[in-house]
């Protein structure tokens, strides 16, 4: 995630710390759906900026995973501060190179529910433990529960949010599966993607037919206004030779008010080879910088702009929420102020003079909020 949003989000963080606010705004959940294989773990991972989840051919994510990403800041002596450039930080060091044994040590790790207190910091790991619980749960055959597995990882390179990696949806019930299978993973998808403020990732395969994508199909259907549902086209490089996606992105198959983003992922070769994050990302760049249908619209393709877009609507609907808190602190302050006058407090107004202080940084986050808007909703309108 792109990091001046992760440092926007503390500074309010410490802002409404500092009244007693806790978790003032909360983010929409991110719910990423799409047939089997069509590559909706591969898109989480690469936003996500971390190889953690278990990936492949035929029904691989079988249980939803909701994952919780969970800021956490690093002591300031750090080497990795909250400054890393790439929105997506794969790359950064899992730990810290200086020989300082301070809390820093443990910079990113992964905790589940299921295992508490048990902190993972090797993501091969992590990994490991959704196919072992998912068996154990689940057993070896390709049954799907929506039992969740529930994941937190802590790092300082994330904002804290709330994404969804969910199984695929099938229709035809194959070896040991039910063969209501295709009900039971459609209602698993809704039960994330009917809340209005959730945020559809719709995955489709480029090398499959768009008006045969049950993401989209199942999207329309909590979102038919196509307001909160981004489309996300994969296996752009699996695509057929001369041929592309050009008339999906303007928007002429079917249209989609958030537009679509192509992407390329790694395929299972790189998987089994263990590229990893960075690689997959510099290779993905310069496929569409090099392509004859995408160069010359290369900066709207691509995870990094995928990024991009999310952020874009978090950041809208941060701006959305931050007028009802300002109404509300601001209210809360004229009570207390009211409460004052009546008993004439000899302690003076100290917490009456931070609550100002609170509303008018809130009040310059709003302006400052519009610009940045505009000037992205620019960006992503051409
Ligand atoms: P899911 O079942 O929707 O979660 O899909 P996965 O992320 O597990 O991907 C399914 C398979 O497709 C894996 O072997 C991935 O390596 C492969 N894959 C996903 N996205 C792409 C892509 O953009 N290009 C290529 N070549 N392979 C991809
Ligand atoms: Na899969
Ligand atoms: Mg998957």
């Amino acid at each position: 995630m792109d990091s001046n949003l992760i440092k926007t989000i503390n500074k309010l963080q410490d802002v409404f710390a500092t009244v007693g606010v806790q978790n003032p705004i909360d983010l929409p959940q991110i719910a990423v759906i799409g047939s089997q294989s069509s590559g909706k773990s591969s898109v989480l991972e690469n936003i996500v900026g971390r190889d953690f989840l278990p990936r492949g051919s035929g029904i691989v994510t079988r249980r939803p995973l909701i994952l919780q990403l969970i800021n956490r800041r690093l002591l300031p002596s750090s080497p990795t501060g909250t400054d890393s450039p790439a929105l997506t930080n794969g790359a950064s060091p899992s730990s810290p190179t200086s020989a300082s044994k301070d809390a820093n040590d443990l910079v990113e790790w992964g905790e589940f529910l299921h295992l508490p207190g048990r902190k993972f910091t090797n993501f091969d790991e992590i990994r490991d433990e959704i196919v072992k619980d998912t068996e154990s749960k689940v057993g070896r055959n390709a049954g799907v529960s929506d039992l969740p597995i529930n994941l937190r990882v802590y790092s300082p390179n994330v904002l804290t949010l709330t994404l969804v990696d969910l199984p695929g949806l099938t229709k035809v019930p194959v070896g040991d599966q039910p063969k209501d299978i295709e009900r039971q993973i459609k209602d698993m998808i809704l039960k994330y993607t009917t809340k209005p403020n959730a945020i559809i990732l719709a995955v489709t395969a480029a090398n499959t037919d768009l008006a045969n994508s049950d993401g989209l199909k199942l999207a329309r259907e909590v979102d038919p206004e196509g307001v909160r549902t981004i489309g996300v086209l994969t296996k752009i490089d699996l695509m057929d030779p001369g041929t592309d996606v050009v008339d999906i992105l303007a928007g002429r198959i079917i249209p989609l008010r958030l537009g679509y983003v192509p992407v390329v992922n790694r395929g299972q070769r790189d998987i089994d080879t263990k590229k990893n994050i960075q690689r997959a990302l510099d290779d993905e760049r310069s496929f569409f910088e090099n392509h004859p249908a995408y160069k010359s619209k290369a900066q709207y393709c691509g995870t990094p702009f995928l990024a991009r877009k999310l952020n874009m609507i978090l950041m809208h609907h941060i701006r959305n929420t931050l007028p009802e808190i300002k109404a509300k602190i601001s209210s809360g302050l004229q009570k207390y102020q009211m409460e004052l006058a009546q008993l004439g407090d000899p302690l003076g107004d100290g917490n009456a003079t931070q609550a100002n202080l609170v509303l008018s940084v809130i009040t310059e986050f709003c302006n400052e909020f519009r610009t940045v808007i505009d000037g992205t909703s620019q960006d992503l309108s051409s």
